[in-house]
C-alpha cells in the first residue's frame, strides 16, 4: 500500500503543479520593438512562426530615436512605447507578457515550454542575466551575490505577469535615448521594488540566453533529426537566444541551424516560402542584373570563363556588362570574347589596363552602374578565377531571395573556398565547426556567413537603401573584399553563401607563367578540371563507355582513340615552332642514347619546352587507363623516357624508314589535319602489310613498340605534318 501511495504522489504532483500555476498560450503575449525589418528581424519572425509565438510589433515603420544601442546607451524609446502599449492590458492580471528585442534575437523552442519554464521559476517577473555589468559598472557591487551562474541584468528580455511589468514600467518618465537598462536594474536593485513585484534574474538560462560572455558554454545539441541549443555550463536547454553585444556572428552561426527540425545535414535558409520564384516569369520581364566581371590577375582559362557568361540560362538582353581588365595578357582574349559577342551588349563598359583603376575603384565603379539606375534590380559581381559550371547560377541565386547571396564554389578537391565560417577577433579567417562539412556538401543548405568573396548577387534595392551613402570597397589598408564585408556586416544585412545546388569551382591563380606561350597547358596539375575541359578530345570518356566506334583497330594490335582536343594539338605545334629548335642531324646522339635505334627525325622533346612533367601526367591521367582497358592485364606506370614532336616535311624529312621502337608500347598522336594541313603521311606496319594512311587530328595510336610492330613512317609529300610521340615503358 505505502509503495503504491508513492506511486501515486510521484505521478500526481508533476500533473498537479504543471496544472495549477502553469499559464495557458492564450494567456501569452510577446511584444518587441522594431522600426525596420531588417534581416535580423525577419529571422525573429520566422523562428516566431516556426514555433507557433504570435508577436505584436510595436514601431515598425517609426523613426528610431532611442540612440545606436549596438554602440552606446539608449533604448529609451522602446519603454516609452511599451509603456503606452501595456495600458491596453490593465486589467488582465492572468496575463504573462514577453518582451524581446528582435533583430538580435531568435526563439529556439515552443511558448508551452516557456510558460512552463516560467511557472517553475516561481517568480512573477524574470530578467534575462549577463556577465557583464553594462551601462553601469559601479553598480555591480549592489547585485545580490550569486554563487554561480550570471549575476547582472540584461533587459534584452524579460517575461513576467502584466500588473508587476506594467507596475515596473510605467515608472518611466525619462528621454528617449536615456539607457533601458539602466532603468531596469535600479529598480531591481531597489530591494523594496524587487520584492514588491517578486523580480528574479535567469541566472542560469532555462529561459534567457545572452551570447555576450558566454559563447563557450552555449553549443548545439542534434539529436534524432533535430537540434537545440544548449547551456553546457548550467545544463539547460534555453528559449531565447540574443546575440548582445559582439555576439551577432555567433548568432548567426547559430541562426543557421534554428529554429529546426532540419536534421543534422542542412541549414535552416531553407525556407522554401521565402522563395522568389523566376519560373514562369517571361524572359522579357526577367529582373535586370548589371554584371561586374573582374580580372584583376592573369588567370587562366579565361576565355573559357569570358564564354561562360553568355552560356548562362539567363536572356542576355537582361544583362548589363561591365568588364575591369587589369591585365595586359588578356586583352586579345576580352578582344576575341567582345569580336564575337558586342552585339549582344550594346551598352556593356570594358575598362581595360591602360586606365590603371585600382581594383577597389572598380568595383565602385561597377557598384555604381547599379545603385544609380532605378531599373537595376540586381548586381552580380564575378571574379575571373570562378568556374560557374550551373548555367542557371544566377536564376537560382536570385530565386534565393536574399540580399546579398554567394554560390558556394571550392577549388577542385580542396578546402579552399570563397566563405569564410568565422572570423578571427581581428576579422580575418576562421574555420567553423561546420566548415568542412559545409564545403565538402556534408550539409546542405544556405548559410549565413561572415564572408564572401568572388562571386556574389545584391539586391539593387539594398543598394539603393540600406547601402546607398557608403563606399562599399573603400576602407584603409584593407583589400576590397574585406571592406565589403565588413561594411555589410555592419549594416546589419546577411551574407548569405549557398550549397543547395551545385554551382562550379574555382580556378587556381598561383602559379600561372604568362611568359609562356600557352600558359594554359601547363595547368594540369593546379586546376585538372578545366585541363581536361580544354585540352582532352571531348569523345575521350566515351572509350570507357564501351562505344564501339570510339576505339578502332586498324590493324592488329594498333589501336586508334581520341585523346587530345584540336585546341592541345595546336597549341602544342605553335609552342613548339614558337620555340624553333628543332634538331636535324646533329641531335641523332641523344635519341640513339634514348634507344630510338637508328632512326633520327626532326623533333623537339617535351623537356626542351619545360613540359615534361606535365606531359608525363597526362600520359599517367589518360593514357595508361586505356592502355590497361585495350591489353588486359597489362598495368602501366606510364613511365616514358621519351616524349618528343615529329615534323615531317617533303623538302626536310618526309618519312622515316622502318624501324623497331625500343618501349614496350609507343604512342602517336597526329597533331594536325590531312588534306588542310599536309599531304601524304602516315604509318605503315610491314609484318602485316597494315598502312593507316588518314591520320585523324588529335587521335593516338597505341602499338607495342619493340619486336611485333616493325613499322614506317610514310612520306609527307605536300605541307608540313606533326605528331606527339612517346616511348613508354622502355
Ligand atoms: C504550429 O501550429 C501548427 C498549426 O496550428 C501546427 O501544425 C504545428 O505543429 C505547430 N508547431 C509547433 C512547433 O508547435
Ligand atoms: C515570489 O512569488 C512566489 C510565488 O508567487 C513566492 O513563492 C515567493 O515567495 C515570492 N518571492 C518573493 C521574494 O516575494
Ligand atoms: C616561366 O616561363 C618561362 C618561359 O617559358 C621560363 O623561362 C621560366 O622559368 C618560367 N618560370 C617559372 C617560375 O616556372
Ligand atoms: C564526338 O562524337 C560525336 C558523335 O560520334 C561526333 O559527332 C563529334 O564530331 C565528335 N567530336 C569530335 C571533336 O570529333
Amino acid at each position: 500500500f505505502a509503495f503504491g501511495f508513492l506511486i501515486l504522489l510521484i505521478i500526481l504532483i508533476p500533473i498537479f503543479s504543471l496544472h495549477s500555476s502553469h499559464p495557458s498560450l492564450e494567456n501569452l503575449l510577446v511584444l518587441t520593438v522594431a522600426t525596420e525589418q531588417t534581416d535580423g528581424f525577419e529571422r525573429f519572425m520566422r523562428t516566431a512562426k516556426e514555433f507557433n509565438y504570435t508577436v505584436k510589433v510595436l514601431g515598425l515603420g517609426k523613426e528610431w530615436k532611442g540612440g545606436d544601442v549596438a554602440r552606446t546607451v539608449g533604448g529609451g524609446q522602446k519603454v516609452r512605447w511599451l509603456k503606452k502599449e501595456l495600458q491596453k492590458y490593465k486589467d488582465r492580471p492572468e496575463l504573462v507578457i514577453l518582451f524581446v528585442d528582435s533583430y538580435d534575437v531568435i526563439f529556439a523552442s515552443s511558448p508551452r515550454e516557456l510558460l512552463w519554464k516560467f511557472s517553475r521559476m516561481g517568480h512573477r517577473v524574470v530578467f534575462s542575466a549577463e556577465a557583464f555589468c553594462w551601462p553601469n559598472q559601479k553598480l555591480s557591487s549592489k547585485y545580490p551575490a550569486v554563487k554561480n551562474g550570471k549575476r547582472f541584468l540584461n533587459s534584452g528580455g524579460f517575461i513576467g505577469y502584466a500588473p508587476d511589468i506594467i507596475g515596473i514600467i510605467q515608472q518611466w518618465k525619462q528621454k528617449d535615448n536615456d539607457d533601458d537598462q539602466l532603468f531596469y536594474t535600479n529598480i531591481y536593485l531597489d530591494k523594496v521594488q524587487r520584492n514588491k513585484f517578486n523580480m528574479t534574474l535567469d541566472h542560469h538560462s532555462h529561459i534567457f540566453q545572452n551570447l555576450n560572455g558566454a559563447i563557450e558554454e552555449v553549443v548545439l545539441k542534434f539529436e534524432r533529426g533535430r537540434v537545440r541549443v544548449r547551456n553546457v555550463a548550467y545544463d539547460t536547454l534555453p528559449i531565447i537566444i540574443h546575440g548582445n553585444g559582439p555576439t551577432k556572428l555567433q548568432l548567426n552561426y547559430l541562426g543557421n541551424y534554428i529554429p529546426t527540425a532540419w536534421t543534422h545535414d542542412s541549414g535552416c535558409g531553407i525556407c522554401d516560402d521565402d522563395l522568389f520564384y523566376l519560373g514562369d516569369v517571361p524572359d522579357e520581364e526577367l529582373p535586370i542584373v548589371q554584371v561586374g566581371v573582374f580580372i584583376e590577375q592573369p588567370t587562366p582559362f579565361l576565355e573559357e570563363f569570358l564564354e561562360r557568361l553568355v552560356s548562362q540560362s539567363y536572356p542576355t538582353d537582361r544583362l548589363r556588362l561591365f568588364i575591369h581588365n587589369n591585365e595586359v595578357h588578356h586583352e586579345p582574349h576580352i578582344q576575341r570574347f567582345w569580336d564575337r559577342h558586342r552585339r549582344r551588349f550594346p551598352n556593356a563598359r570594358i575598362v581595360g589596363p591602360e586606365e590603371n583603376l585600382e581594383q577597389a575603384q572598380a568595383r565602385t565603379m561597377a557598384v555604381e552602374l547599379c545603385r544609380e539606375d532605378p531599373t537595376c534590380d540586381y548586381y552580380f559581381s564575378i571574379d575571373a578565377d570562378v568556374v560557374l559550371e550551373n548555367p542557371d547560377t544566377l536564376r537560382i541565386l536570385i530565386e534565393e531571395n536574399k540580399q546579398v547571396i554567394a554560390p558556394m564554389l571550392s577549388r577542385h578537391g580542396k578546402l579552399w573556398s570563397n566563405f569564410w565560417g568565422a572570423l578571427s577577433p581581428e576579422g580575418f579567417y576562421a574555420r567553423s565547426e561546420d566548415y568542412i562539412d559545409i564545403v565538402q556538401g556534408k550539409r546542405v543548405g544556405v548559410w549565413n556567413v561572415p564572408y564572401i568573396t568572388q562571386v556574389y548577387l545584391i539586391r539593387g534595392m539594398t543598394l539603393r537603401t540600406r547601402l546607398a551613402q557608403i563606399g562599399l570597397f573603400s576602407q584603409q589598408g584593407q583589400d576590397p573584399d574585406m571592406a565589403f564585408c565588413r561594411i555589410v556586416r555592419d549594416q546589419g544585412i546577411f551574407m548569405f553563401v549557398s550549397n543547395r545546388d551545385v554551382f562550379g569551382h574555382l580556378v587556381s591563380t598561383s602559379s600561372y607563367n604568362i611568359s609562356r606561350l600557352h600558359p594554359d597547358m601547363w595547368q594540369i596539375f593546379d586546376n585538372p578540371m578545366d585541363w581536361k575541359e580544354k585540352y582532352i578530345h571531348e569523345n575521350y570518356t566515351k572509350i570507357f563507355e564501351d562505344d564501339k566506334n570510339t576505339v578502332e583497330q586498324p590493324c592488329p594490335d594498333v589501336y586508334w582513340f581520341p585523346v587530345l582536343s584540336d585546341r592541345m594539338c595546336d597549341e602544342l605545334v605553335e609552342t613548339m615552332e614558337s620555340y624553333g629548335q628543332w634538331s636535324g642531324g646533329g641531335h641523332k646522339d641523344k635519341r640513339l642514347a634514348g634507344g630510338y635505334e637508328n632512326v633520327p627525325t626532326v623533333d623537339i622533346h617535351m623537356n626542351q619546352i619545360d613540359f615534361e612533367k606535365e606531359w608525363l601526367k597526362f600520359l599517367k591521367q589518360y593514357v595508361a587507363p586505356v592502355t590497361e582497358k585495350l591489353y588486359p592485364g597489362y598495368y602501366t606506370e606510364a613511365r616514358a623516357v621519351m616524349n618528343f614532336v615529329v615534323r615531317y616535311r617533303p623538302n626536310e624529312q618526309p618519312l622515316l624508314r622502318p624501324h623497331h621502337d625500343s618501349s614496350t608500347f609507343t604512342i602517336n598522336i597526329a597533331l594536325n589535319n590531312k588534306g588542310k594541313d599536309y599531304q601524304g603521311g602516315g604509318c605503315r606496319f610491314l609484318r602485316y602489310d597494315c598502312r593507316v594512311e588518314s591520320p585523324r587530328k588529335g587521335w593516338s595510336f597505341l602499338h607495342p613498340g619493340r619486336l611485333t610492330h616493325y613499322h614506317e613512317g610514310l612520306p609527307t609529300t605536300q605541307g608540313t605534318r606533326y605528331i606527339a610521340v612517346s616511348f613508354v615503358d622502355p
